[in-house]
């Protein structure tokens, strides 16, 4: 390693983008670009662009705004990958290509046909292609960590002679243990003369199938990686990537040990984390380290009596550092604009005038149903408010009929872009079904449900729910989202979200 600097690489939005349930639309990747820029991550990897229009635009929409961070796109070594990903970045500021080929045996036996021979011709040629698009490149022998090391060794050799000035090893299947994971990083630095030669980043990417992802992570820049890939509260495929909270306060609290410093601030893990979960849905286990709800919660006697005679005992971390603010005033329905404004401020929210008069309203009608109005709430609020207005069609009020005895039976009623009223009532095999047999015989567009989600983004009894659909029209799939403290009334916002995305497109 060069210095003491540790590069944080996060990749929340590519690999934890493809954990189950992480999906996020543009619009939520933008505002979760900004916030990981905030947080101070070296570089971002925004997505893997030819896998889909909506994972190129919001590389392209998060290249065009972000301006300290590195901006990365994923790409297989292909061209027709490299090209996409370059056309994706390249209004970056900072744009990096992360092109990769996988090295084992197994992988490229069984899933690319390929010998060693041509694989590693394969990687020098797309290396030195994406050297010809962009600066910076990046290098993952995917499976590295069960691919023989000397021909490791010379696929790592070959792509920065090509060119890559950052060779990722990835642990792809969370396989190696720390002492395995760090000897193969000190390995490759010392088999592969031009990595401190030509000053080359080695990086580790790992994966948590053994729960070993952090630990091998810290092996690794023990033994001499300059960056981590990681992702916020450890998304990512199968049992997730290495958390990115927890190797940066492993780094920052066991200064003496590591001799290691990131860029990261600490004051906005936290509210990162909370971010990323209000948008997906995805809740963080209770007891997860630094950012899990019991992360900082005393419930011994001994430790309580502990902490309050001298924080230290018990505490090796300061809450307050990781932007964990433990007095938290809630709002409820007593409250007023300014408050409510004040607290979106604080959660990161600037809403135009129009955008605000619209999330108080919503405030209120929810503080009428709920007791306390929490953090996540308003996020949800904040992060919904506006958009009503630009839709075609909006609910103005639904009934349902349900239960044991008798057909479910919804009436509803809806309010269309010129003020028209829109009556109906239908029976269906359940409420759900009932509602969106309602909303079909308004709107008369066919489609075909192909997801349907519900999830409980903040705690307790009157937990607002979040309700997800997937509609497929006309080949192409659009997707819905709909919050309220009830289901059934969150699934029919969220099925007239996605039918209103399609008006808005093809009408
Ligand atoms: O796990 C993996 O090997 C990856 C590569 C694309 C770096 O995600
Ligand atoms: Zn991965």
């Amino acid at each position: 390693m060069l210095n003491d600097y540790v590069k944080i690489f996060d990749t929340t939005l590519r690999d934890g983008e493809q954990s189950p349930g992480c999906s996020m639309n543009i619009e939520e990747k933008v505002r979760l670009a900004k916030q990981l820029e905030k947080l101070g991550v070296d570089t971002i990897e925004a997505g893997f662009p030819i896998a889909s229009p909506d994972d190129f635009s919001a590389v392209s929409e998060i290249s065009a705004i972000l301006k300290n961070a590195e901006v990365c796109g994923l790409a297989r070594a292909l061209e027709k990958d490299i090209k996409k990903a370059w056309d994706a970045i390249k209004k970056a500021k900072k744009p990096r290509i992360h092109t990769f080929l996988a090295t084992s045996d197994i992988h490229l036996k069984y899933k690319l046909k390929m010998t060693r021979k041509e694989a590693l011709k394969q990687a020098v040629l797309m290396v030195k292609y994406a050297k010809s698009l962009c600066d910076r490149v990046d290098f993952s022998p995917e499976d590295a960590a069960r691919s023989d090391k000397l021909y490791l060794y010379e696929v790592l050799s070959a792509v920065i002679e090509a060119g890559a000035d950052t060779i990722n090893i990835p642990d792809t299947v969370g396989y190696a243990m720390p002492e395995e994971f760090g000897e193969l990083i000190a390995d490759i630095i010392k088999n592969v003369p031009l990595i401190k030669k030509k000053n080359i980043i080695v990086s580790t990417h790992c994966h948590n199938d053994l729960g070993l992802a952090v630990a091998n992570s810290l092996a690794g820049v023990i033994n001499g990686a300059s960056q981590i890939e990681c992702t916020i509260n450890g998304i990512g495929e199968r049992a997730g990537n290495a958390s990115l909270e927890e190797v940066v306060m492993a780094i920052s609290t066991r200064k003496g040990f590591f001799n290691l410093k990131t860029g990261i601030i600490t004051k906005e893990i936290y509210p990162t984390s909370k971010l990323l979960t209000q948008i997906t849905g995805v809740k963080v286990q209770p007891n997860k380290a630094i950012v899990g709800a019991n992360a900082f919660a005393h419930e011994a006697g001994i430790h309580q009596d502990g902490i309050l005679k001298q924080r230290e005992t018990y505490e090796i971390m300061k809450p307050e550092d990781l932007g964990i603010n433990k007095t938290k005033l809630i709002l409820g329905k007593h409250s007023g604009s300014h408050a409510f404004n004040d607290r979106l401020n604080e959660l990161g929210f600037n809403l135009n005038k129009e955008e605000l008069e619209d999330a108080f309203i919503k405030f209120k009608v929810l503080a009428d149903k709920k007791k306390n109005v929490y953090d996540e709430d308003i996020a949800l609020i904040a992060s919904e408010s506006g958009k009503v207005i630009k839709e075609t069609y909006i609910l103005k009020t639904l009934n349902v009929v349900c239960g044991t005895h008798g057909l479910p039976t919804a009436s509803i009623i809806l309010i269309d872009k010129d003020g028209k009223e829109h009556a109906e009532a239908k029976i269906g095999d359940g409420p759900v079904d009932a509602i969106y047999q309602a909303v079909n015989s308004i709107l008369g567009i066919k489609n075909k449900l192909l997801e349907f989600l519900i999830k409980e983004v903040t705690e307790g009894i009157d937990a607002q729910a979040v309700v997800t659909v997937k509609l497929e029209i006309e080949d192409k799939v659009y997707f819905g989202r709909g919050s309220s403290t009830d289901i059934v009334v969150a699934s029919a916002h969220a099925y007239l979200n996605a039918l209103n995305k399609y008006l808005a497109l093809n009408v």
